[in-house]
């Protein structure tokens, strides 16, 4: 059995900020971040939660899917940065999408969650433990980022993005996925509710704290390399896929990546100029661009990419 995606979905904030309103925070400018990260604007939450955004996401996924709520068997959430530690984001979901059958739960794994959710949904299914998934990614990047470091603050944004897969009989399904735990200090950000942590002082640790030019060289090796793992291990050739959908973190690491590949850097559509890196939705919000757009054909292959902190990388080669 594999899971074939049957509906998509997305949510982002009202409000957007510009690299200009960015320019009045911190000190950068549009060119700066422009050049650097292929992100012009970003949407920010006001009054939105990320189960809030994941909730919309959901149900747009599930309406787009033709399939009853209580239908779905297992609900996984894919974050880093919800308000909600207890119960966990994919409960509160359950309940407001009704989806009265599901089990779900909370999967954290930064920008690479959402391919390692959908993975792990991919392999309850083939297990034949349930047939019907909504696999989520939605983040609040900007209660994470200290807005006052220019060099984290401009890259992310929030939103949320969604999936319902459905078990069938033929289709194409693989994953690959690694983690470098002794890399983990190349992009951290530390509990609010770690022991000691004192709230009356400015503590920088509980932000995020990125290497940026660290991540982004491993990044730019390992997303192709992880391609090459899944399109050997499926035995076809690059020139096969029709989509190849990364994380949107940087402009430029897509595009290396495509250059390494020698791939047609068509195939690699990008939005972080209109959403900046939202994490572990950014895959899902743009597959879900794609899909309304009438992008994506039935039959089509579609590699999905994700990198981030841990450091970890993961991908699934799916069909449409
Ligand atoms: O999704 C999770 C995974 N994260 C990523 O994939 C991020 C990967 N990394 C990147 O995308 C890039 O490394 C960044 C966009 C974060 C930074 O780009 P960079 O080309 O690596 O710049 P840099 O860090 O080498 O900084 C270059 C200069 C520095 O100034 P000096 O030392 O050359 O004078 C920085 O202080 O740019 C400065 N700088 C800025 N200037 C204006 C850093 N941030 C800013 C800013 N505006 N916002």
């Amino acid at each position: 059995m594999v899971g074939r995606i049957c509906g998509t979905g997305s949510c982002v904030p009202q409000r957007t900020m510009d690299n200009n309103d960015m320019a009045r925070i911190v000190d950068t400018s549009d060119e700066w971040i422009r050049e650097r990260t292929g992100v012009v604007r970003r949407h920010i939450i006001e009054e939105e939660t990320t189960v809030s955004m994941a909730v919309q996401a959901a149900e747009r996924a599930i309406e787009n899917s033709g399939i009853p709520a209580e239908e779905i068997d297992l609900i996984l959430f894919a974050t880093s940065s919800s308000e909600v530690i207890m119960p966990c984001a994919a409960c509160e979901v359950q309940r407001a999408v009704g989806a009265v059958n599901a089990a779900g739960f909370d999967l954290n794994a930064a920008c690479t969650g959402f391919v390692f959710a959908f993975n792990t949904a991919q392999a309850y299914i083939a297990a034949g433990m349930c047939r019907t998934a909504l696999v989520i990614g939605a983040e609040s990047m900007s209660n994470m980022v200290d807005w006052t470091d220019r060099s984290t603050c401009v890259l992310f944004g929030d939103g949320a993005g969604a999936v319902v897969i459905r078990a069938e009989e033929n289709g194409l399904c693989r994953t690959a996925a690694h983690s470098d735990g002794k890399k983990g200090k190349a992009l951290t950000c530390l509990s609010r509710h770690r022991k000691g942590w004192d709230k009356t002082q400015d503590d920088k640790e509980s932000y995020i704290q990125m290497d940026g030019q660290d991540v982004f060289k491993f990044a730019v090796r390992k997303v192709p390399e992880i391609i090459e793992e899944l399109l050997e291990a499926e035995g076809i050739g690059l020139e096969e896929i029709d989509h190849f959908i990364l994380h949107q973190a940087n402009r430029r690491i897509v595009e290396a990546a495509a250059k390494r590949l020698k791939a047609d850097i068509s195939k690699f559509p990008m939005d972080m100029d209109e959403y900046g890196n939202t994490s572990a939705a950014s895959i899902p919000i743009l597959l879900d661009e794609m899909n309304r757009k009438g992008l994506l054909q039935r039959g089509q292959k579609i590699i999905m990419a994700g990198f981030g902190a841990g450091l970890s990388w993961g991908a699934s080669l799916i069909e449409w």
